[in-house]
């Protein structure tokens, strides 16, 4: 990498459930992105021209690797961004199974043939590797979301830059590591022009200055795929459309649950247990609102209350532990404030709140409470309609299931969703048109813990990308339209005359 000393510095990575650093890794300046870029373009210039079965195979030898490695590397998430250990694994495992998926997808990457209506012709479409590839990861799946992006992008024929979160850098470090030991020792891919096939996946850690703004303006990365907050997303897709390149959005959620009167609350109960609490709230799944039947609230807002004093919080390496800490300082004074300004609007605090926080100011780390609200029949406070990435459940009643999808819909985001019913036609009512407006719609499981093999985004401010399964590969490919005259005349469409 290129050392132009004054764009060098030291970034520490925080154990957040310590406070202690456990290493520290070296800032990237502009001129390593262009190194990065021009080697990545140099091999991707070969990778393209393997066959994508055989660029399966390397994937194959990826995803082996990352088996081999599951719990060391697990552990690394856990340790860098404090969720807990069974989280940090199921991370890992993430990432395998959309390895296994990009395989299979290595000999499919279909396109459709259709009919010509010129005789002797054939009209099909076929799909070509579409360039480097960007990816923008946050702190919270600092291994998965990248290896959604790249092993998909890998099997259509990329290369693949990286630029993780700079609060999680030694995962990125890692699993880029596992990624070049496979290509340094495989022998599937011998480009043909020298070039070092570790180029395919560069890592490039650096500030959003330096690193996000070179990658957004480049015109050489055709896509650009980010995951973050919703006024990150703003600022990426608007520079990218500027250069009329092509953005995969993966954005905030403001995520809820509707539970009916006829629901299993014990179901319920463990769902939004597991989408709230899990991950200390921060994944852009969480479940954030629940919505539920006046009928059933009191019975099921104490047994929520008895549920969240028992969350064990502590060490999230601990196999007892069910909640770690938050990422940083920053998250518990995020949190402390939207608790301010519940207490403004004057919200009802059922267990957690600001002496939650208080509870484990004395400690290490950043640590803190769940926190459970009750809000009024009727209010709609704004504080809820904003995405606070911190363990804040806010529990509304509503009459009927006509209010519960009407307020359920009325937050700018849309990414997740769920509803707990015994009722068909509740069910099918929140899964039609009329329903649920996310890009993730469930019935009678959480909003948060989607598995790979489907399409994953979300609608509105959520910023509709679609990554992992389902046929969220095609984003990583360009796709052409080819007709063929196999006759001996030259039939025009349309039946157009064109004769001199
Ligand atoms: C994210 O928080 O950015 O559905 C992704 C889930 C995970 C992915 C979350 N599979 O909760």
């Amino acid at each position: 990498m290129g050392m132009t000393t004054a764009q060098i510095a030291d970034l520490a990575s925080i154990n957040p459930a310590t406070g202690e650093v456990i290493g520290t890794v070296r800032l990237q300046s502009r001129d390593d992105y262009e190194q990065a870029v021009a080697r990545a373009e140099a091999v991707g210039a070969s990778w393209r021209r393997l066959p994508a079965p055989k660029r399966g195979e390397v994937v194959r030898l990826i995803a082996n690797a990352m088996r081999d490695r599951i719990e060391p590397l697990g552990e690394l998430v856990t340790r860098e961004t404090g969720k807990i250990r069974a989280e940090g694994i199921g991370e890992i495992q993430e990432c395998i199974d959309i390895g296994d998926f990009a395989v299979g997808l290595s000999r499919q990457l279909y396109g459709i043939t259709t009919h010509s209506e010129r005789p002797d012709h054939r009209l099909y479409e076929q799909w070509h590797p579409l360039g480097t590839i960007g990816v923008i990861t946050a702190f919270n799946f600092p291994a998965a979301v990248w290896a959604w992006n790249a092993m998909l992008a890998a099997v259509c024929g990329n290369a693949v830059l990286w630029k993780p979160s700079l609060l999680a850098p030694l995962t990125a470090v890692a699993m880029t590591g596992v990624v070049h030991d496979v290509l340094r020792e495989q022998d599937v891919f011998k480009p043909s022009n020298g070039a070092d096939p570790c180029d395919l996946f560069p890592l490039v850690i650096g500030t959003d200055e330096t690193i996000g703004q070179a990658m957004t303006a480049d015109r050489r990365l055709p896509l650009v795929s980010a995951t973050g907050s919703c006024a990150m997303g703003r600022t990426v897709g608007g520079t990218v459309a500027g250069r009329l390149g092509r953005t995969l959005l993966e954005l905030g959620g403001n995520n809820a649950v509707i539970v009916m009167s006829d629901a299993d609350l014990d179901l319920a109960l463990r769902a939004i247990l597991f989408g709230a609490v899990g991950t200390a709230g921060q994944r852009c799944t969480s479940t954030r609102r629940v919505l539920c039947h006046r009928d059933v609230i009191d019975t099921f807002a104490a047994r929520l209350v008895e549920a969240y004093r028992s969350v064990r919080i502590g060490d999230p390496l601990d196999q007892a532990t069910l909640m770690g800490p938050l990422i940083n300082e920053l998250a518990v004074q995020n949190m402390c404030n939207a608790l301010g300004e519940i207490a403004n609007e004057g919200l009802d605090v059922l267990c957690g709140g600001l002496e939650g926080i208080a509870r484990h100011a004395d400690e290490p780390g950043f640590f803190v409470e769940p926190t459970l609200v009750r809000v009024p029949a009727g209010a709609d406070p704004r504080i809820a309609w904003q995405e606070t990435f911190a363990p804040i459940l806010y529990l509304y009643e509503f009459a009927d299931l006509d209010e519960a999808i009407e307020r359920h819909n009325a937050v700018d985001q849309g990414l997740s969703s769920a509803i707990f019913t015994s009722s068909m036609h509740a069910a099918e009512r929140f899964l039609s048109a009329d329903g649920s407006d996310c890009g993730i719609a469930n019935v009678n499981l959480g909003t948060s813990g989607a598995e790979i093999g489907g399409a994953f985004g979300g609608e509105k401010d959520t910023g509709g990308g679609r990554e992992s399964g389902s046929d969220a590969w095609r984003a990583y490919m360009r796709r052409q339209t080819c007709t063929i005259n196999w006759g001996s005349d030259l039939p025009l469409a349309q039946g157009i005359q064109f004769e001199s």
